[in-house]
């Protein structure tokens, strides 16, 4: 039977690029967009795999959705973020919510509904190619291990192959 992904941040420059990834090597992906009342899945408009995931909307500031949309799930790549600075600056208890809080909703709901490879949370800042490299490593591993390096540099956006 095929491994069952939940990827957050689906509707992202990256979690739309990962969606497509492992949607080739076989995985039913479960997609979650940030909910917004157009119904607009962002990056994930564009992949061509649309029909082939399930698209979940909602937020993961929200504990108990967290804990809904990790239920049956084998693998959880968490790349939900707020990622632009400027905005962080005027609103920062949003970025709070969002990176910290919404990480925390996701790992404990995660271990709440004994999903195989979120034990453990790797933190990763690097760059996208390696981001898509490690994901693919890790996503074959039996498990993950908590790590945060901060001696790895910024990420940029880089196209990915
Ligand atoms: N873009 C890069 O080159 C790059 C490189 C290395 C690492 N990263 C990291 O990868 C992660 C994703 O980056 P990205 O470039 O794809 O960002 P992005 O802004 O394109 O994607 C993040 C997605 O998270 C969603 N989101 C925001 N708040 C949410 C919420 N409360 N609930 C549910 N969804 C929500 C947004 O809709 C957005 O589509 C970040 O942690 C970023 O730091 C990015």
């Amino acid at each position: 039977m095929s491994k069952r992904a939940l990827i957050t941040g689906a509707d992202g420059f990256i979690g739309s690029h990962l969606t497509e990834m492992l949607v080739a090597e076989g995985y039913q992906v479960k997609a979650l967009t940030q909910y917004n009342s157009f119904n607009d899945w962002g990056w994930l408009e564009d992949v061509a795999c649309k029909d082939g995931i399930e698209v979940l909307s909602g937020d993961v500031r929200d504990p108990h959705y967290c804990k809904h949309i990790t239920k049956n799930t084998d693998i959880v790549f968490h790349l939900t973020a707020l990622i632009a600075i400027p905005y962080s600056y005027v609103a920062p208890d949003i970025y709070v919510d969002t990176n910290i809080k919404g990480t925390l909703n996701i790992c404990q709901a995660a271990r709440d509904n004994d999903v195989e490879r979120c034990r453990y949370v790797r933190y990763f800042t690097m760059k996208t190619a390696e981001f898509i490299r490690r994901a693919r490593r890790y996503s074959r591993q039996a498990d993950l291990e908590f790590q945060y390096d901060p001696r790895r540099g910024k990420g940029s956006h880089g196209q990915i192959s």
